[in-house]
């Protein structure tokens, strides 16, 4: 297990958690001391909005300029600063990048090529990206330039389905090409009702529980100081989001902060490692 400098936040399913999860890893892991990008490849571009950044999706110059050989635009042109760490905003415009990308040859391999690889060589100690929510040329890339992955679930049959296909449509076929590795499944938005129970147990035995945090376990459910398993439903991440700040920013004090920083350090172990 070494160190992933790269992990791309992904699940082929809206309103799981990916953006959520991408901005606060990224503010854990600057907190931790390192020097992040986060680069957000969801033409939504809820993540540039949820740093405060909303002018920047708006902006002329964009990440599709540094892709373009035509154009002297630099990441450095493009790249934001918020709050403890940096951002590659997302962009109006990004469904035309995916289309370059898709007519292209190698297509796939732009962003890793020309700016995680090069950003990481030169600024940064990690790079966090948030996936777009379906398959396609971006999300492809963003798997083949960070080559590791946490996946968010919310405990319902069609996230684990969204799951389960994008594992047999996504996953296995890149990997015939690169290495690319599950750094941690991580179930999002828990409030305490049957179908977490089930479906935490299912996920704990399948050949995916090793992928489950620590705090994720089925454990919690039997421990009386513990909120349960997983990242809990808290009104703070809306809130957070709605103020363009992370969530340490908006509440210091919140018990969510302790397991999203396990979450920083599941990236700097490079896995779950030792978690049962
Ligand atoms: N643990 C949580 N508790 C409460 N709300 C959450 C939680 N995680 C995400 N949300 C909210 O759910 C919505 C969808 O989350 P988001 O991160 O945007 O998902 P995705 O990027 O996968 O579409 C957002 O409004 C977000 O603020
Ligand atoms: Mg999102």
């Amino acid at each position: 297990m070494t160190t992933a400098r790269a992990v791309s936040v992904a699940l082929q399913k809206g309103g799981v958690g990916k953006t959520t999860l991408a901005i606060n890893l990224a503010e854990r892991l600057a907190n931790r001391g390192h020097d992040v990008l986060l680069v957000d490849l969801d033409q939504q571009g809820n993540a540039t909005e949820g740093v405060g950044l909303a002018d920047a999706y708006r902006s002329d110059t964009h990440l599709g300029h540094i892709l373009d050989d035509n154009s002297d635009v630099t990441a450095g042109d493009v790249i934001r600063s918020a709050d403890s760490f940096d951002v590659l905003p997302a962009n109006q415009d990004l469904d035309s990048v995916e289309n370059s990308i898709r007519s292209a040859t190698f297509g796939e391999l732009w962003i890793r090529n020309e700016i995680v690889d090069p950003l990481l060589e030169d600024a940064y100690d990690f790079v966090v990206v948030d996936s777009p929510p379906n398959l396609g040329p971006l999300a492809d890339a963003s798997l083949i330039s960070t080559q590791h992955v946490i996946v968010p679930l919310r405990m319902s049959e069609p996230s684990v389905s969204g799951f389960e296909r994008m594992y047999t449509q996504q996953i296995l076929p890149i990997r015939k090409e690169i290495d690319l590795e599950i750094l941690a499944i991580v179930p999002n938005s828990l409030a305490g009702d049957n179908e977490e129970k089930r479906i935490i147990g299912d996920l704990e035995t399948s050949e995916f529980g090793q992928f489950l945090p620590s705090f994720a376990r089925s454990a919690h459910f039997d421990d009386p100081d513990s909120p349960g398993p997983g990242l809990r439903e808290r009104i703070a991440f809306r809130r957070a989001w709605r103020e363009g700040v992370p969530l340490a920013v908006h509440d210091p004090e919140s018990d969510m902060l302790e397991r999203l920083d396990e979450l920083a350090a599941i990236v700097e172990r490079g896995g779950v490692d030792d978690a049962r």
